[in-house]
């Protein structure tokens, strides 16, 4: 896989905030999966530098860094715009209210030149290029005619829309198209790939109908497939079995106030990632008198994330307004109910936290995977801990033997983690042993082996 070159809108590595020199991991599953890809098969990583970034990219990763440098109103027009005030909601089943806007469009389109133009001038002859995510649906096309000799492979990470919404979309023939340029396109679960199909399927029928010169660009044959993402099951075994972490997660329950029922959420704070559902539901148990503050007590970590959208900024005013609320009528003095970090924390911390928890609360809205349901399970090396789940996330696909939940079901909701906190420890076992052993079967190595498995002989038929 020396030959690979992963494109994606970030990065693996952020920089240094404060020019300290400290480059520092970059958010999100799609990051965590590939990094450690490409750490162990090396090869290149393009992505975005944004608009100004003075720093030269670090060399000691295990592989190349490629950078692609846009202009601030071009990031403005297609990170903030189209990526995530466009598609983002509108791919996760319009949990906000989707904003089109033409001069996004034409940013989005500038953006993925750029990133086609550079992947066409640097990667290797006959070599594989793998395209991911909703910000790069146009690189499939632009590059394979920019270097027909590439094989090329487009994973999304999101979920794709049913056609009703996909088709409310101004651009939809161009993304249809700007997808079908690759040899391979991957999505998370069947309904997915489904959605995708019949999406092309009916513009493809729409544009029967307009004239020939239209017709003819529509769309390309591209072997559609499902292969649900995981994580890197070793490491996390690992972290999360070092006496270090373990003491940290033993540290974590003492300075809460060693409450009986710790839950534990881990999100970036997006307003798919159902955090307003969880601590409504968190709040009406505690009004009932069915929770009881200092007894039990909630984590909730909130990577701060897109704060360039007005959606997410909303959400982030909503989410601390709840919290406030919850601890000024629940919380006493010294002893908070609901523990909010809006901050990213390193990876032995959030496996001392995931070892901390005695229920893990994943209520997304929707979602293409989540990894954090996954990567709870595998910190689980005690075989202790309850997953709640929402069932609209791609992982509740595999990990059955969650608690799943409706997350807009506030009574359902609460059922669920009433149930977690009480489950017997037998049960709780049995279940997290059932977790462990779906995870185990299917790592982020695996994922990506059954995908670049399907690209390289796709080409040789
Ligand atoms: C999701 C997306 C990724 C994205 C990540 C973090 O997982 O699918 O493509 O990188 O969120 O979001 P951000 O906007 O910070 O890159």
């Amino acid at each position: 896989m020396s030959q690979l070159t992963v494109v994606a809108n970030r990065l693996p590595v952020q920089p240094p905030p404060f020019g300290n020199g400290l480059w520092s991991r970059s958010p999100g599953g799609l990051v965590a999966a590939l990094h450690a890809l490409l750490a162990v098969h090396g090869g290149t990583w393009v992505g975005s530098t944004g608009a100004d970034c003075g720093e030269s990219l670090p060399t000691d990763l295990g592989y190349r860094l490629q950078g692609v440098s846009l202009d601030e109103a071009t990031v403005r027009g297609f990170y903030d715009g189209f990526s995530n005030a466009t598609l983002w909601p509108l791919y996760h089943n319009l949990a906000s209210a989707p904003v089109y806007e033409r001069q996004w469009w034409v940013a989005y389109r500038r953006a993925n030149e750029a990133f086609a133009d550079v992947v066409a001038r640097s990667a290797n002859h006959d070599s594989s290029v793998w395209i991911q995510d909703y910000h790069l649906q146009l690189v499939p096309a632009m590059l394979r005619e920019r270097r027909p000799d590439l094989r090329i492979g487009f994973f999304l990470h999101t979920p794709f829309p049913a056609p009703d919404l996909f088709t409310a979309l101004p651009w939809r023939r161009e993304i249809i198209q700007g997808l079908g340029g690759a040899h391979v396109l991957g999505f998370q679960t069947a309904d997915d790939a489904d959605n995708f199909r019949n999406s092309a399927a009916r513009i493809a029928e729409r544009s029967a109908e307009s004239p020939p010169v239209i017709r003819r660009r529509l769309p390309a044959r591209a072997d559609v497939g499902v292969f649900p993402i995981s994580i890197d099951w070793d490491h996390w075994q690992r972290l999360a079995s070092s006496p270090a972490t373990a003491a940290r997660a033993r540290e974590l329950r003492a300075q809460l106030g060693s409450p009986r029922h710790v839950l534990v959420g881990v999100d970036r704070l997006d307003y798919t990632k159902g955090l307003e559902q969880r601590l409504v539901a968190f709040r009406e148990l505690l009004r009932d008198g069915a929770f009881v503050a200092p007894e039990t007590a909630m984590v909730q970590i909130a990577v701060p994330s897109r704060d360039g959208t007005a959606a997410h900024r909303d959400e982030r005013a909503r989410i601390e307004q709840l919290v406030g609320e919850i601890n000024g009528t629940f919380g006493h003095v010294g002893a908070p109910v609901v523990h909010f970090l809006h901050r990213a924390c390193p990876p032995e911390e959030i496996a001392a936290l995931y070892r901390a928890a005695d229920v893990m609360v994943v209520t997304p809205v929707k979602d293409g995977m989540n990894l954090v349901a996954k990567e709870f399970v595998a910190s689980r090396v005690d075989g202790a801990g309850v997953l709640v789940l929402s069932e609209f996330a791609g992982a509740a696909r595999e990990l059955t033997d969650a608690l799943l939940v409706n997350p807009h079901d506030v009574d359902g909701l609460k059922a669920a983690l009433l149930n977690a906190v009480a489950m017997p420890r037998g049960e709780a076992e049995r279940r997290m042993r059932s977790l462990r052993a779906a995870v185990a079967a299917h790592t982020v190595q695996d994922w990506a082996a059954s995908f670049m498995g399907r690209l390289v002989p796709a080409l040789a038929a």
